[in-house]
């Protein structure tokens, strides 16, 4: 196998800009609000990894389950050929283990790209991948997945392309909507979509997941004004900043907070700004819709894709849906 080709649609200096941009924006709004996906750098992805352990936050779990459970029965409903994988937000390429693994078995694992903006990881997932899964023709997607579906790999016959762990819902109705019409458009009829969703159920389960007795979400919350005092010279005191999580039945959404618990004034040094914070003030820090499985198969349906099949766990808490571009 020749060396994995990396496609390498950022680089450092862009998202060193969209960050300031996006804070700075989102900094001096009313109200204030920052981007989810800031959260994710060494010190965050290690909180979430520590979340996705406790035992109220149950989508890592449910999502595992069921990924492992179907996975043979994934790869049949793909049809006889050979599948490339594409897995947005890859990460080290946990979630799709599993698919790999009965596509391999198959013998029908032609290639499989992780498409991460954490360049280190994609480099490490393709190393391991390559002793592992020593017949797939491997590379890597370094980028942003709202800016650049438009450079999928497109020299492959069949494409499976994944959007696991619930991400979906950390977008607005407007940016999913944007992210399908990308997607499709980055697709050829026949090609397929694995997209794993969070599910309308009981509140109670749901706000549990986002309150956490131990507090690791509060502490993942807080930990994007570490990212600001780190990569911005900001002087956040994280500790005086409560962690809010609301649930919205109307839009069947969860709405992230960071509540200022006394008056504060704040520094963000590389942007040249000072901000000033009102006691209960919020920074609105992202949000995770829930969905019902029929609305859902009903935006894709818009945006061009047919929902042929849909798995859940036990509890019915995760769907992973199976949907094809037409
Ligand atoms: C795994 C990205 C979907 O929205 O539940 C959890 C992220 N943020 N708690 C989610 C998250 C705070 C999570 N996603």
């Amino acid at each position: 196998m020749p060396a994995p080709e990396l496609r390498i649609c950022l680089d450092v200096s862009d998202l060193d800009a969209s960050l300031q941009s996006d804070v700075r924006r989102g900094l001096t709004a009313h109200p204030k609000h920052l981007p989810m996906r800031l959260h994710y750098d060494g010190r965050g992805s290690t909180l979430f990894g520590e979340l996705t352990r406790q035992p109220e936050y149950y989508q890592t779990r449910s999502e595992r389950a069921v990924l492992h459970d179907r996975a043979a029965e994934i790869a049949d409903a793909l049809g006889p050929e050979p599948v490339s994988v594409i897995e947005l937000g890859a990460g080290r390429a946990e979630k799709i283990r599993p698919l790999l693994g009965a596509l391999a078995s198959a013998g029908r694992l032609d290639a499989f790209w992780p498409f991460d903006v954490a360049e280190g990881e994609v480099r490490d997932v393709l190393l391991e991948l390559a002793t592992a899964y020593p017949n797939a023709h491997l590379g890597g997607i370094i980028g942003d997945f709202t800016r650049h579906l438009a450079h999928l790999p497109d020299h492959h016959d069949m494409r499976l392309v994944a959007f696991l762990g619930g991400t979906f819902g950390n977008f607005t109705a407007m940016e999913r909507s944007e992210f399908l019409g990308d997607l499709r458009e980055s697709l050829r009829p026949g090609d397929w979509f694995l997209l794993g969703a969070d599910l309308v159920k009981d509140p109670e389960v749901i706000l549990a997941a986002y309150n956490d007795a131990a507090g690791v979400t509060a502490e993942f919350n807080r930990h994007v004004l570490y990212v600001l005092n780190h990569r911005l010279d900001a002087d956040f005191e994280p500790d005086n900043f409560e962690h809010i999580a609301l649930w919205d039945n109307d839009t069947a959404t969860i709405d992230m907070r960071l509540r200022a618990m006394k008056p504060m004034k704040v520094d963000v040094a590389a942007l040249a700004i000072d901000i000033a914070f009102s006691v209960g003030e919020e920074i609105h820090t992202g949000i995770s819709t829930k969905f019902q499985p029929g609305e859902l198969q009903n935006q894709l349906q818009a945006s061009g894709f047919e929902t042929t099949r849909c798995w859940t766990d036990e509890h019915g808490y995760m769907g992973v849906f199976l949907a094809r571009a037409i």
